[in-house]
């Protein structure tokens, strides 16, 4: 036998089509990406695999950390997104942006044992749709990786969640996972991508668009949670809140979106505010009704702009000077949403009488009106 020596082979041509896609959400990770990355090479041993960063442009420059490796490891890939957050739609978009059949998610504060991919990679080659990394079952444990509070949260968290996915998982608010990519582009679609919990949104949705037709089959392989090596946590009470957000809206099937629940939840506390400061101008400043109803209007406007822009529409927060026009805009809506809520009320009144019912009625017309509008106008 001869071999050609003639012809070399250009580095393109050496491409090994990956097996496992492992998919990287980062913010602010800078300290931790290039030793996760070791450790998964370790781990991985001779399986083929890609490594993608998905990057909410972290203000501590982790993407240009993540595209020097990429410069001396051809399997890593950074997604810098920018003017967006969100760990779902990071991850969904690390996703659909890889070429392996099957992919692992896993956090990059190196909190997740990344030793046990090989064993959850083999078990979804083998039959299984999904494969959890669970801190709770068998010998799973939480181990120093959460405070006794957080724990708790995760444990509650995790009853409401079988609730909603009809299913006896140990651990569904894991963010560490391996799945085959095909059941997941048929899930795709009906994903909500202002979540922290991915996993929890791809079971409750392939309950019901689901995949090949058949129940997921999705097994566990338990491990310890460790504590996070470098940097802060992103979880916070925002978080949580949009947690139970999610949970609500997938309990009605995804027909009331999390934003739509989020908005009214504001709304409500709004009216709140309304009238504290209304109390406030009468008793204490000794205004008229008049001014006392113009000021309060005007506190729980800014009010509830204010917190949707944290808590509804955190993965598009205005900033600078498109705070400002948005709060204007937002003023402008939530001005014509109250003169539509009176005259739709008058007008229901005027129909049938039944006073708090037209008042109701009225309310709730105002706040749909308020929320479609001001996702066109204000957090577009
Ligand atoms: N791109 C992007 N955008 N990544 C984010 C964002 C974001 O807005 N928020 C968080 N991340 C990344 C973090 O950089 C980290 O790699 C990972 O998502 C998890 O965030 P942490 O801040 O470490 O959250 P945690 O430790 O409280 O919760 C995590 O662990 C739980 C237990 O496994 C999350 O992954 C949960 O989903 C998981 O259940
Ligand atoms: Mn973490």
């Amino acid at each position: 036998m001869t071999i050609e020596f003639d012809k070399p082979i250009a580095a393109h041509e050496t491409w090994n089509a990956p097996t496992l896609a492992v998919i990287v959400p980062s913010y602010n990770e800078r300290e931790n990406v290039a030793l996760l990355y070791d450790k998964v090479t370790t781990a991985l041993g001779d399986t083929v695999f890609e490594f993608i960063v998905v990057d909410d442009n972290s203000p501590d420059g982790t993407a240009t950390v993540v595209r020097d490796m990429a410069q001396r490891h051809a399997n890593v890939r950074c997604i810098r997104r920018i003017g967006r957050r969100g760990l779902s739609s990071a991850v969904i978009e690390g996703i659909l942006a890889s070429t392996a059949p099957y992919f692992a998610v896993i956090d990059a504060d190196l909190q997740h044992d990344e030793r046990i991919l090989p064993e959850m990679l083999a078990k979804a080659i083998a039959s299984d749709d999904i494969v959890v990394g669970t801190r709770y079952g068998g010998e799973g444990s939480v181990g120093a990786g959460l405070s006794k509070t957080r724990e708790a949260g995760s444990r509650f968290a995790t009853r409401l969640s079988g609730l909603l996915t009809g299913r006896a998982l140990s651990d569904p608010m894991s963010g560490f996972f391996v799945m085959r990519r095909a059941v997941f582009d048929e899930v795709a679609p009906a994903l909500s991508d202002d979540g922290f919990k991915i996993l929890l949104d791809i079971i409750a949705s392939a309950g019901r668009h689901g995949g090949h037709g058949k129940p997921l089959s999705i097994s566990e392989v338990p491990y310890t949670f460790r504590p996070r090596h470098a940097g802060e946590s992103k979880m916070s009470s925002i978080v949580v809140v949009q947690f139970l957000g999610l949970i609500v809206s997938k309990l009605s099937r995804g027909l009331i979106p999390t934003s739509f629940l989020l908005f009214g939840l504001v709304g409500g506390f709004g009216v709140i505010v309304h009238m504290a400061t209304l109390w406030f101008a009468h008793e204490v400043l000794g205004q008229n009704f008049v001014w006392g109803q113009v000021l309060a209007t005007l506190v729980a406007m800014t009010f509830n702009f204010m917190v949707n822009n944290e808590l509804t529409y955190a993965n598009k927060k205005l900033r600078g000077w498109r705070y400002l026009t948005g709060l204007l805009t937002f003023y402008a809506v939530c001005s014509i949403g109250a003169l539509a809520n009176v005259s739709v009320a008058s007008w229901i009144y005027a129909f049938d009488g039944q006073f708090y019912m037209a008042g109701l009625l009225g309310v709730l017309m105002s706040v749909v009106f308020n929320y479609s509008v001001t996702r066109v106008f204000t957090w577009r």
